[in-house]
């Protein structure tokens, strides 16, 4: 199938990403969202992405502006689905709101179109049976700052047809991601069944006073060659994303290691304004962390 429209639920963080980058790269794209308010801020972050491609990517202004005006906006979600070949779904992780959306999504979208997840901990297995089309369902997951960060992982549920899953590993592939193909369904999919375990252990590490900081993450590089340790990667993703976490871990599991985590990263850093190198300090101060010098390894 050749791909012309897609439609993305959800204007927010992600679905304006996902969104720019199709257009980006030439497809034409209907934003979908509540209601006029949210399109509206939808359009207002799509208007803000147009610099990051021209800092980053070293994009053109017309090429920016091409992009943003293949985008349109509907808060009406027949006349959204009414054309699409794919709908990406970036709406909340909250489990009634997307079957809710796939309900009615699958009972006015027209029998081609092909349905996909970005979920980052939610299972397409969870929505298939709402979606009415569970051979045309899957996930398409990307993170953060795609046009940066370009992965794409897609993951089949065990109902989903392989030659929707290989369409969908193409789509990937025509929007810049580099494509990830999960054969089977993963909470967490690749990257987080490797990344989670790498930063609890790390911080086990710390709140259990085995080491400190800098020699936890120059181990890790200086073993495996990694431009960063797990404490550089947690600076990136955000302290109170990592509280938020160990928080909801310690309340699941009664863990206590979990709770010393969570306490030590309120108390330390949280309460300190250290939230991570978005806000200039984390473990590390920004710009010219420590872990950048050409000393750090040594
Ligand atoms: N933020 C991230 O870093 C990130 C990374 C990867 C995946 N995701 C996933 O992407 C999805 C969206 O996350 P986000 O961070 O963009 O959220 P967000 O809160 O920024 O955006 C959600 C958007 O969905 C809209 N919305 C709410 N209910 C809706 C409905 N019924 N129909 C259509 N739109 C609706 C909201 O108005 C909002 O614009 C989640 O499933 C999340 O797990 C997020």
């Amino acid at each position: 199938m050749n791909f012309q429209h897609v439609t993305v639920a959800g204007g927010g963080v992600l679905g304006s990403q996902i969104a720019f980058q199709s257009a980006y790269k030439g497809y034409s794209v209907i934003v979908y969202d509540i209601n006029e308010e949210a399109t509206g801020k939808a359009k207002e972050r799509l208007q803000k992405l147009q610099a990051n491609y021209i800092e980053d990517l070293h994009a053109s202004e017309e090429e920016v502006q091409t992009a943003f005006q293949r985008i349109s906006y509907s808060s009406d979600l027949v006349e959204a689905a009414s054309n699409a070949d794919l709908v990406i779904e970036a709406i909340p992780e909250v489990i009634d709101i997307k079957t809710d959306f796939y309900q009615k999504l699958g009972s006015v979208a027209p029998a081609k179109t092909i349905f996909v997840t970005n979920s980052s901990t939610l299972l397409p297995s969870q929505f298939a049976e709402a979606t009415g089309r569970p051979e045309k369902f899957l996930a398409l997951h990307f993170a953060n700052e795609i046009w940066l960060n370009n992965t794409a992982e897609i993951m089949k549920h065990p109902g989903t047809d392989e030659n929707i899953f290989d369409e969908i590993v193409e789509f990937a592939k025509s929007i810049g991601m580099v494509a990830l193909p999960l054969q089977k369904e993963q909470p967490g999919y690749i990257l987080n069944s490797l990344l989670v375990p790498l930063l609890d252990a790390a911080q086990k590490l710390l709140v259990n006073e085995v080491s400190d900081v800098e020699t936890i993450d120059k181990t890790w590089m200086v073993a495996t060659g990694s431009p960063k340790g797990p404490f550089a990667i947690l600076d990136v993703v955000g302290i109170n994303t990592a509280y938020n976490i160990s928080h909801a871990k310690a309340v699941a599991t009664g863990d206590p290691t979990y709770k010393k985590i969570a306490d030590v990263l309120k108390a330390e850093y949280i309460d300190k304004g250290k939230l991570g190198a978005a806000t200039g300090e984390g473990f590390y101060n920004y710009p010219n962390p420590s872990f950048e010098r050409e000393d750090f390894l040594k």
